[in-house]
């Protein structure tokens, strides 16, 4: 099978660069397309471009197709400046054209519309051949993005491809009403989306905060409700006309009965509470709601509905439904009392009445109506589509129950996370339980562009590139999950967006430039470079720190998810930390720069004031770097290695308070710095068992395991000794270890007054996937062994044996606890404890290619807030202050033999 065989071949040549090729015939690798094509075919040759280059049309085709040729003409003329001499590409045809187009018939842009194509690149001539001309603009970007050069100039590497959509429904949210996006935005994230093969822009154009469309039949809505910024319906029409030549559909979204604010501005009368009413500033869910047992109500919207719908010809129609928590509904006692006569027992079948009636108004207009999850009820006829904002979970319902639904969750953009979870976010995940036929339900999914954080400057670097590893998720094979692979061309890919004017990567210069009053930025952009802005709703606590005319152009803003240098020095850190000894110098030469950094930058922000908020995070970049070169260069000595250590955690708790003083972004590399530090705090690098082990509760096989070791034991006053061995065999992990602390009474003493806590024990984590860098997630396992069993076992109240899987582990792990203290402030023998699992306990298979990070932590105090929360282990701002630390790495013996590790 053709598509599989290329897949593995692309997935075997991860990581090698990715630009232009010598004279030598190119590789998978470096073919920089974007959504990755179902199937493609490396041949021997090159398709070399010069200015007699032409492009040819044979058979029918809807006249976008000759706007979209001339354009890719254009387009190729600019990259190349060969000065084309063909003018236009038109219906007549030419003999002798370099690229000849082949449709059979003309597109419609609408859903489920053809969009495949075939992709011919010979030597002497290239064939693109489609049903029709939308999926010949497919195949355009296709061919645009294959251009490469050597030193003989340009040319098409040849090709074969054959490619088509996994899903038909692929598209953006751009919510218009938080922040207005004028049409020139629009326009240039159109060509963005075509770039990428993307097919819908659903305009969210109603919110609290406006009413973003002229409406002829009720002008007070776009009048009084959109502080003069909307869309005229000449704009509308021109927004569909140029998504039309571009094979993308418009709908709308009119969000009703919640997130109305801007509707009763105009028409207070149909409040469900008194207003009077305003345009929201802030950000949030807020009360005012629709009030939907009034006829007036139904009246407004049944005649804005027929208006809007004739405005977009698309046959879908969102009306949102989301977040109504229903207060004024519930305050409002004519709305109780209608739900009484009607036996409407809650809001939530009151809401359903509400959809129900609007749904009529759309049939009658032939528009199908969209909605995000709230309005899945159970009376809702199945006609109506389920877009999943909250959940997985709420998608595969939906699905399972018949309707036809579109994700959007894991696809929140503006949350700032990496390109990798969206990428990694797969409408049907590989663990559905969905069967062939309710996976048909899944239409695809959508970018959601909220905008209460973004302004035209910056909503273009919210947008990309991230969204293209979205576009691939959606339009490739299931199985191309490869994150690196990813990254690589979508750093590439980004340039190519840029060629559209897309203002993702100039605008952020724009903006370092104007807070430093247009001074030298370089170092302000080394800093920027390793931030990112506060991810999830941190940056807007309660929705109320930005109005919607607050500045939107300071640090924070021009700091992007996936912070570009981070990312590449933290790739270092993991090869290095994996054996890697040449990611050495790349480690260092990133620390130097940052360590010298705020010398260079410190000047800037004392002559700005707009950036004093940053000055600790400045230098706290540069004071963690200088720890992370100490830790590389130095010859530690332990005592050494402990003030690194604190000056790292007071670095830390520095950079804490940054983040809270404004800059409100978070430095992406400190983790990757005390991964540094702690590899040269006489950590355990690995170990690998080769007896035969089983867990059984016994520890009697262990014994014949060669335990490896290591004794953190300077770490403050305690005294723990940690052993571990660690086995696979191809089926299951077995994982051991043994813990003697013979200074509990040191323990009590670092303590509080009180002593031990029942939290006091051993936690490890087993982090499945080694992304300690990032967040918590669920497939990690924590476990808890606490040691207050001891104690209390020694006064007879537990037995030996027994232990705490209260956390998210569930799995038959045998613990061996022996204590033998009995009152800390008194005598104080220490303790042993043991565990063994076995990866099959834990009902998790690990991965062909395992490398896999563990974390032990002993004896952890509270952290800084005095609160004990599991998952703060990985996620470093919070910390415990652990006796020591390990780190396991297990290697897969097909991967990378390793039978014995040493002790760094
Ligand atoms: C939503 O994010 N409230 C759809």
């Amino acid at each position: 099978m053709k598509i599989k065989r290329s897949l593995i071949v692309m997935l075997l040549c991860l990581g090698s660069g990715l630009g232009f090729s010598g004279t030598d015939s190119v590789t998978h690798d470096d073919l920089v397309l974007m959504p990755y094509p179902a199937s493609v075919e490396i041949k021997e040759g090159k398709f070399r471009l010069n200015k007699d280059f032409t492009i040819a049309h044979e058979g029918k085709a809807h006249d976008r197709l000759f706007a979209q040729a001339t354009r890719m003409l254009r387009r190729l003329d600019r990259k190349t400046g060969f000065f084309f001499t063909q003018e236009f590409v038109t219906p007549e045809a030419k003999a002798g054209a370099g690229l000849v187009i082949k449709t059979q018939r003309p597109g419609e842009v609408r859903f489920g519309e053809d969009e495949s194509y075939e992709l011919t690149v010979g030597d002497n001539q290239i064939i693109l051949s489609a049903a029709n001309d939308i999926g010949a603009i497919r195949g355009m970007e296709t061919l645009l993005q294959l251009l490469k050069a050597d030193d003989e100039g340009y040319y098409f590497p040849a090709v074969e491809i054959n490619d088509q959509p996994r899903f038909p429904w692929r598209g953006i949210m751009i919510d218009v009403a938080r922040h207005f996006q004028p049409i020139d935005v629009i326009k240039r994230n159109l060509d963005g989306m075509a770039a990428v093969k993307m097919n819908v822009l659903h305009l969210h154009l109603v919110d609290d905060q406006g009413f973003r469309v002229e409406s002829k039949v009720y002008p007070q809505l776009h009048e009084k409700a959109s502080d003069g910024k909307y869309f005229t319906q000449q704009e509308i029409k021109e927004i569909i006309r140029y998504a039309d030549e571009l094979g993308i559909r418009v709908y709308p979204e009119f969000d009703v009965p919640g997130h109305a604010t801007s509707w009763l501005v105009a028409f207070p009368e149909l409040a469900s509470a008194p207003g009077p009413y305003s345009i929201e500033r802030n950000s949030g869910i807020f009360d005012p709601t629709l009030n939907p047992t009034i006829e007036k109500t139904y009246e407004v919207l049944g005649n804005l509905f027929v208006e809007m719908s004739n405005l977009f010809p698309d046959p879908y129609f969102h009306i949102g439904g989301d977040e109504n928590e229903g207060h004024h509904w519930d305050q409002n006692q004519d709305i109780q009392k209608f739900m009484k006569k009607h036996g409407i027992k809650d809001n939530h079948e009151l809401q359903t009445y509400f959809n129900k009636r609007l749904l009529k108004v759309l049939d009658k207009q032939n528009k199908k109506m969209v909605g995000w999850d709230e309005i899945l009820q159970p009376d809702l006829p199945k006609t109506a589509i389920i877009h999943s904002w909250r959940g997985q979970e709420g998608l595969a319902k939906a699905a399972s129950q018949g309707y036809k639904t579109i994700l959007s969750n894991g696809y929140y953009i503006d949350l700032m996370k990496p390109a990798y979870k969206h990428y990694l976010n797969d409408p049907i995940p590989a663990n559905s339980t969905l069967t062939d036929e309710q996976k048909k339900n899944v239409l695809g999914g959508e970018a959601t562009m909220w905008s209460e954080l973004v302004t035209p400057t910056t909503i273009d670097s919210r947008i990309w590139p991230r969204t293209a590893a979205i576009a691939e998720r959606l339009w490739s094979p299931a199985e191309l999950r490869d994150v690196e692979s990813m990254y690589e061309r979508m750093g590439e890919i980004s340039f190519l967006l840029e060629e559209h004017g897309l203002t993702h990567i100039r605008n952020r210069d724009v903006i370092l430039r104007n807070l430093t009053q247009q001074a030298d930025i370089e170092a302000l952009k080394v800093l920027s470079n390793v931030v990112e802005p506060l991810k999830g709703y941190r940056r807007n606590p309660g929705g109320a720190v930005y109005k919607t005319y607050s500045p939107f152009v300071l640090f924070a803003d021009a700091a992007i998810a996936d912070a570009p240098d981070a990312r590449v020095f933290n790739r270092l850190v993991t090869d290095y930390l994996n054996g890697n000894s040449e990611a050495e110098e790349g480690i260092k030469t990133w620390l130097q720069l940052w360590s010298a950094n705020h010398e260079k930058l410190a000047p800037v922000i004392a002559r700005s004031p707009v950036l004093w908020s940053i000055k600790d995070l400045s230098a706290n970049l540069s004071a963690i770097a200088k720890i992370g070169l100490d830790a590389l260069e130095g010859e530690l000595q332990e005592g050494d290695i402990m003030s690194q250590l604190n000056s790292y955690h007071s670095a830390l708790a520095k950079l804490e308070q940054s983040r809270e003083q404004g800059g409100r972004t978070d430095l992406q590399v400190v983790n990757s710095i005390k991964q540094l530090v702690k590899s040269k705090a006489g950590v355990l690098a690995a170990y690998r068992a080769e007896n035969n082990v089983t867990v059984d509760g016994d520890f009697s096989d262990w014994n014949d395991v060669t335990w490896n070791y290591f004794v953190p034991a300077k770490h403050l006053n305690w005294n723990d000794t940690c052993h571990f061995a660690i086995k696979w065999d191809k089926k299951n992990l077995y994982f051991a270890f043994k813990v003697d602390n013979s200074n509990l009474q040191a323990l009590a003493n670092s303590r509080d007054k009180e002593g031990l806590h029942m939290d006091d024990g051993i936690e490890f984590l087993l982090d499945t996937d080694f992304d300690r860098s990032k967040e918590w997630k669920d497939d990690d396992l924590a476990y808890h062994v606490n040691v207050l069993n001891a104690i209390i076992d020694d006064r007879g109240s537990l037995k030996n044996g027994e232990y705490n899987n209260g956390w998210n582990g569930n799995a038959k792990t045998a613990v061996k606890v022996s204590g033998t203290v009995n009152d800390p402030s008194d005598k104080d023998q220490g303790y042993q404890v043991e565990v063994a699992i076995s990866w099959k306990e834990i009902g998790k298979a690990p991965k062909d290619e395992l490398v896999m990070g563990i974390d032990l932590c002993v004896n952890d105090r509270d952290d800084v807030y005095q609160q004990y929360r599991y998952f703060d282990y990985m996620n470093l701002p919070v910390f415990h202050m652990p006796a020591g630390f390990a780190k396991l790495v297990l290697v897969d013996k097909n991967f990378k033999e390793r039978t014995s590790f040493e002790q760094e």
